[in-house]
């Protein structure tokens, strides 16, 4: 039978933006033992914001604690891991997770004890909005089915939304959350940046003209799906404007064209699902995108 989670103390080493801010949440419904960090002034001002717990930054003077979190930075987790467990006050029972979205609880090098990951899908750059803001946010929980259990229904304490990783599986996970959301970003600069050398002057601008359309375009894909928010040229199967696109890219910087293509066939894919355009329009697009000479 579990202990009720009221009963447990947690403690974290590594309490930087993410850590503190966990630490806070779950100081509401278990307790907060020690928060270790590199030196002894973060330590301090971590648990000024946490409000519970005692400051360390001696591995020697830990102290006993039911759930490990290590919130360093990713290159630092095994060291931070390593010297936990050499300092000697692991219980078998303990429970020990990290943080990060690409990698797994294997990272912790910790094979005698129950060991997961949790990676929260949020930006924790400003503690005090993410007090206000973490609940809701789904997080991938990954590792030892019994350690899972007992962070599943910690998180879930703090409105989180747990959701399980195969362990196989978190590298490809991770690729997708870089794929929507740092991309995408990069994605909205190359467009910028083509639109200047389309003579829009956007710093003249108050605003970037395309804003409203990447609202709603973000807004209908959330609120649908990606076959109900596709519109555009290949959507509707017209070839001569792709072929219009091409020729305009020639003797634009190479990546434009790389990206302009490849997002291409993606959009074909979506394309011939939802059915709009005709087959062999999209044949011809596909033609366009894929051959050298266009
Ligand atoms: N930030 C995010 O938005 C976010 C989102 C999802 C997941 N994560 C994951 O959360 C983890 C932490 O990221 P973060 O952004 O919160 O990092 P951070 O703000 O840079 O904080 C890292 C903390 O670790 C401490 N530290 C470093 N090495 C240590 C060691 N060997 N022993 C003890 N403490 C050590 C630092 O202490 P000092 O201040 O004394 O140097 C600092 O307080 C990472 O695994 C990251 O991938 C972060």
């Amino acid at each position: 039978m579990p202990s009720p989670l009221s009963d447990l103390t947690l403690s974290c080493i590594g309490a930087g933006r993410l850590g503190k801010t966990l630490c806070r949440l779950f100081s509401e419904h278990l307790s907060i033992g020690q928060i270790v960090n590199s030196s002894q002034t973060s330590a301090n001002l971590a648990l000024d914001f946490i409000g519970a717990g005692t400051a360390q930054t001696d591995y020697a003077n830990l102290q006993p604690a039911d759930i490990w979190l290590i919130a360093t930075p990713d290159n630092h987790i095994a060291k931070a891991s390593a010297a936990l467990e050499n300092c000697g006050v692991l219980r078998d029972t303990d429970t020990v997770f990290h943080c990060s979205g690409s990698l797994t609880a294997d990272a912790l090098g910790l094979d005698l004890y129950s060991t997961a990951s949790v990676h929260p899908i949020h930006s924790f750059a400003n503690p005090d909005n993410s007090l206000a803001q973490f609940a809701g946010t789904a997080c991938a929980v990954e590792g030892q089915p019994e350690a899972c259990i007992v962070l599943e229904g910690l998180f879930a304490k703090i409105g989180g939304r747990p959701f399980a990783i195969q362990t196989q599986h978190k590298s490809l996970y991770h690729a997708a959350t870089v794929m929507t959301c740092n991309y995408l970003v990069s994605l909205m600069a190359l467009g910028e940046q083509m639109l200047n050398a389309a003579g829009v002057d956007l710093l003249a601008m108050d605003r970037n003209p395309l804003e409203p359309l990447i609202r709603q375009t973000v807004d209908n894909y959330l609120s649908t799906d990606a076959i109900s928010a596709l519109t555009g040229p290949i959507a509707r199967g017209d070839n001569s404007t792709v072929e219009a696109h091409l020729l305009a890219l020639q003797g634009q910087p190479d990546l434009w064209q790389t990206v302009y293509r490849a997002m291409g066939n993606a959009t074909l894919e979506l394309s011939a699902h939802q059915g709009q355009a005709c087959a062999d329009n999209l044949a011809i697009i596909s033609n366009l995108l894929n051959s050298d000479n266009q």
